[in-house]
């Protein structure tokens, strides 16, 4: 692992920001296939095209920790996942989605703000600006989300 302790201690916050989204593309790939009822093809088109933006941000979580001198090799953290909701109801998978994709809003805006103390320069630049896409992409998500709910 990193040698600077706060450097580390970003990294680890990092991994588990990494585990998250791992845990939101699984997520909507699993919706992909359990969502029910007369809008399901609908529904099901909407969580495949998420599942494959997540991928994109695993991705880019990935390439990140590496260029910021994480071994992922060495690290169990990058591997483990977090648990997600099962369902066959598209409200329930929606309303779920809500709550994940505002968590990581919130957890995205407390690394730009407070977090990102932690490194010097020029990670810290390049890291505001990586979690500030992030944030967007969540917060659209986030808005999108409601639009989605407020129809069914
Ligand atoms: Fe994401």
């Amino acid at each position: 692992m990193l040698l600077n302790p706060d450097h580390a201690y970003f990294a680890q916050k990092m991994l588990s920001d990494l585990r998250n989204e791992k845990k939101h593309m699984l997520f909507y790939l699993t919706a992909a296939s359990t969502v029910s009822g007369m809008h399901r093809e609908e529904y099901r088109e909407h969580f495949t095209k998420e599942a494959s933006s997540e991928m994109q941000h695993v991705i880019e979580f990935q390439n990140a920790l590496l260029g910021l001198g994480v071994d992922l090799t060495e690290t169990n953290d990058a591997i483990e996942f977090n648990h997600y909701i099962l369902s066959y109801s598209p409200i329930e998978l929606l309303d779920y989605a809500l709550k994940m994709e505002s968590e990581v809003v919130a957890n995205y805006a407390h690394r730009i703000k407070e977090d990102m103390k932690l490194l010097s320069e020029p990670d810290q630049t390049w890291m505001e600006n990586f979690y500030e896409e992030q944030l967007v992409k969540s917060r659209k998500d986030v808005d999108n989300l409601k639009m989605l709910l407020r129809t069914v």
